[in-house]
């Protein structure tokens, strides 16, 4: 290939600075790789004068990214504006109905419009990259696509959150609370301002939305997703995990079951010493069951500069070398219907934390509700006042109420619910008691 392959990037944050470092520095390397040069032609961006730390004086400016990705002098636009909808959604549609290429690092388009854009990638025999989407550094994609192409998923599950992650951890590893922690990360830059797509589980739901149609060939429906974020996690659930085994982990998990296919976001309990426990702080992890290869976890940075810049400029790779391939695997039109497995139907052990009243028969009113609901028990702590963790008295966090943790047997999540349900209203009871899937690893 004698004539390089011309990149127009909308966005100039963190990933799209990230990504002119990359080429910077690696262009001969880049070249090697992908069997000619690449070059950044032109770029869009919100403010032109922003001293970013690289020179963008040698590239066309465009203030509109409609018109660059419409630009014939760009062979792939590059989207790293985010955004679900408005301009960036456009943008994507005119580049790939004008015949670019696209690569792009946007969950959050991709899982509400990746059918519709796949559809439209292939009409025009294109490529529609989106590895920097999932996990940040972690090739996931590339490695469901390439790797284990040859095997059904069981699921695929895992920390897809590094804010959450970093928040848990921090919590647990210094007995902080929620609150605390937030503000800590938002100061060093790992949360949002607004938080509230990391802590309420969105951002995790985008990636599963796309992990579950690269998995069971589906079509992507981020609004089947079952959200829980990590607002309502509390030291004394981190230590009571801790005793009975267990750590805290925000997860994303698609997977199959006998009624549909379950994609869900929630805070779970994973045991002690699994490989996901381990995994800490701001990393993230993903682990693809498939029924041959069997267990494949990767772990690895899920955001930032480099990480995110690294999977996109992977895709480039993949683009100029024509190893274009269907966006979700299978072709777009033979992605089928999704087909949801609702939430109620969902089967696993739980963690119930009830804050009680310290009086004869308190307990023994909530046993019977479970009880009466056929959930069965596995363990029963009634926590210590003084907590184990430093700085923490569980009278002080209920209100002068006893903590009572339970481990369920395996139940359905529709008799839980009716017990949480007759749990709170019952006068022993002095707050809505806490709630935690356990995860079967
Ligand atoms: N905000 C995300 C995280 C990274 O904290 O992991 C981008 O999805």
């Amino acid at each position: 290939m004698g004539n390089a392959v011309r990149l127009g990037v909308a966005g100039l944050g963190t990933v799209g600075t990230g990504l002119i470092k990359i080429i910077e520095k690696h262009q001969s390397r880049i070249r090697s790789a992908a069997g000619g040069p690449v070059e950044v032609v032109a770029v869009c961006a919100r403010d032109r004068s922003r001293d970013r730390g690289i020179d963008i004086s040698g590239f066309r400016w465009f203030d509109d990214p409609i018109e660059l990705a419409q630009d014939p002098e760009i062979d792939v636009f590059v989207e790293l504006i985010g955004g679900e909808d408005g301009v960036t959604l456009d943008a994507v549609r005119q580049a790939l109905a004008a015949g670019k290429h696209v690569v792009t690092a946007n969950k959050a388009l991709l899982a509400r419009h990746g059918t519709e854009l796949a559809k439209l990638a292939e009409e025009k025999a294109v490529g529609l990259g989106f590895e920097a989407a999932v996990a940040g550094g972690i090739p996931v994609i590339k490695a469901m696509r390439e790797s284990f192409a040859g095997n059904e998923i069981k699921r695929v599950y895992g920390i897809l959150n590094g804010t959450c992650n970093y928040i848990l951890t921090k919590m647990e590893e210094e007995g902080r609370t929620f609150d605390d922690v937030l503000k800590e990360a938002q100061s060093a830059g790992y949360a949002e301002a607004d938080p509230s797509f990391d802590i309420g589980g969105i951002d995790a739901a985008h990636k599963v939305a796309l992990l579950a149609s690269l998995a069971f060939g589906t079509e992507v429906s981020f609004d089947d997703v079952y959200i829980e974020g990590i607002e309502n996690i509390e030291l004394a659930d981190l230590e009571s995990a801790a005793e009975l085994g267990f750590r805290i982990k925000l997860l994303g998990v698609a997977m199959k079951t006998d009624s549909g296919i379950e994609q869900r976001v929630h805070p779970a309990m994973v045991p002690l010493h699994s490989a996901i426990a381990e995994v800490g702080g701001v990393t993230n992890c993903v682990t693809v069951e498939g029924d041959f290869v069997g267990d494949v976890m990767l772990v690895g940075p899920g955001a930032g500069e480099g990480p995110t810049a690294s999977s996109v400029v992977a895709d480039i790779i993949d683009v100029v070398r024509g190893t274009v391939s269907a966006p979700f695997i299978r072709p777009a039109s033979q992605l089928k219907p999704y087909k949801r497995a609702l939430m109620r139907a969902h089967e696993g052990g739980y963690y119930v934390r009830v804050s009680l009243e310290d009086a004869p028969g308190a307990f023994a009113a909530v046993a019977k509700i479970m009880a009466d609901e056929g959930v069965s028990l596995e363990s029963i702590v009634q926590r210590r006042p003084q907590s184990a963790l430093p700085g923490i008295d569980a009278r002080d966090e209920a209100g002068g109420a006893r903590q009572v943790v339970m481990i369920t047997h395996p139940t359905y999540e529709k008799a839980m619910r009716s017990a949480i349900k007759a749990i709170e209203s019952d006068p022993h009871v002095d707050k809505t008691p806490q709630m935690i899937r356990i995860e079967k690893l």
